[in-house]
This record gives C-alpha cells, structure tokens and sequence, in this order.
C-alpha cells in the first residue's frame, strides 16, 4: 500500500500504520478525518478484508464514512456505539502536552465528540505538525449561519482581551460559498499565530452565543503517533 510514496505521504502511511496495530477484535474505533485518518481507514479495511478483523466503526464524517464504506469497514452511528474504545484522527498542529488544533478539513465538531466520547484518543501526524506552541494553524472555530457575522465581530472583540498575536478572522470559503460543515454550520479561522493559553481560549470561545465548538481539543488526546518521511516512526 506505500508503493511510490512522497516523504509526506510516507510519514502520514506510516503513523496511520503504526496506529492501526492498536486496534484490536471487537473494538469500536472511532475514524477521524483528513488526509492522515484517511490511511488509516484503508489501513484497517485492509486488515478487515485480510485478516477477519472485526470492528465497527464510527466515522467523523460523510468522507470517512463513505471511504470507510469502500474499504468494507463496517459504518454505525455513534447512537449505536453510545461508547468508543478508541478514536484515531489527524491533526493539524500539537504541543508537547499533546493538545491539539484541529479542524483543517473541518469536520471538529464531529471529532470533537466522537473523541470525547472514547476510552482513548491517538493523533496520528506528521513531524511537521509538532509545535512549541499552538496557533500558527489558523484555530477553526464552527458557528450557526445565523448572525454569523455578529458573532465573527464578537470573536475578534473578545481577541483584544486575550494572550493571542493575531487578531484577524476569516470565513472558509469553498469557491465563491461558504464552506458548509457536515452539521450545516459555517467556518471561521481564527489567525492567531501564537495561543498563550489555549485552555482558556477553548473555554471564552465557546461562551460565545453563535459558536457551536471550537477546534482546541485539550486534554482529549492520550498519544501522539509521529511519522516521518524516511519511514521511521515515534509514540508518545
Ligand atoms: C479535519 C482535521 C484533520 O484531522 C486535520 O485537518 C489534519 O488533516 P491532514 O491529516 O489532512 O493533515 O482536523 O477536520
């Protein structure tokens, strides 16, 4: 499966690898999403297909979902589950205390709860994504459409009184639209460049009326598998 792969892909292949040895007969996994979780989910399938590995899993997204679907996974609710042994998911940015920025590919609110509601959550990244401190990735924060752009004001009010670089927001776009959840909410990244303490942040933001969650997951995430592009891999 890592036939030709560039060095990125390489290290994202083989956290999502290392990650899938975790996962074990009758598990429920909860399978995250992006580019990284998406090696995962043809990783497990391949064992599913392989080796008899059974479990059900809970996806993040209609994406995950629909690969999960492909690769013979077998997809339920997390209704059904109710409880996960595992969730296993990408990240765009941690720290050394593993808390995480996450929410590039959008899909936080579902991640966030699927995560939350697991025994254990590993992070599958690229060294890359390791930092000294969160914030250079732009903090996505997920909000209803309505008043969204009272709520954007808010948000960058609220900024002035925080230990934050950068005060700026935008609205994702996808085109000319804006990007649209899988929960029918909209998108605004928070451009930061350095989050003095994220714990607070994660809390104030979501105090906010018109703010359904934010993409700082703290003390959610158990281990960190790093990947790196000559194939070598680390746990913390
Ligand atoms: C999606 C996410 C992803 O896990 C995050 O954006 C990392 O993606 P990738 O593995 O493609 O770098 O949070 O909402």
């Amino acid at each position: 499966m890592s036939g030709e792969l560039s060095p990125i892909d390489k290290a994202k292949y083989v956290a999502a690898k290392t990650a899938a040895d975790l996962v074990e007969d009758g598990m429920r996994v909860g399978l995250g999403t992006g580019s990284t979780a998406a090696w995962l989910v043809r990783c497990l399938g391949e064992m599913v297909r392989e080796d008899g590995l059974k479990i059900r899993g809970v996806p993040t997204s209609t994406r995950t979902a629909e690969l999960a679907r492909e690769v013979g996974i077998e997809v339920i609710s997390l209704d059904e589950a109710r409880w996960l042994d595992l969730t296993i998911d990408g990240a765009d940015e941690f720290d050394a205390e593993l808390n995480l920025i996450k929410g590039g590919g959008g899909a936080l609110l579902q991640e966030k709860i699927v995560a939350t509601a697991s025994d254990q959550m590993a992070v599958i990244a690229d060294a890359a994504k390791e930092v000294s401190a969160l914030g250079h990735f732009p903090l996505p924060v997920e909000v209803v459409p309505f008043g969204w752009q009272t709520t954007q004001t808010l948000i960058e009010e609220l900024l002035i009184s925080m230990d934050v670089m950068g005060r700026k927001s935008s609205l994702r776009m996808t085109g000319q639209r804006p990007f649209i959840t899988d929960e029918g909410n909209y998108i605004i990244d928070l451009h930061l460049g350095r989050i003095g303490d994220p714990r607070q942040m994660a809390l104030v933001l979501n105090q906010m009326p018109g703010v359904v969650e934010n993409g700082l997951f703290i003390d959610i995430c158990d281990k960190v598998i790093i990947g790196y592009g000559d194939g070598r891999c680390e746990m913390r």
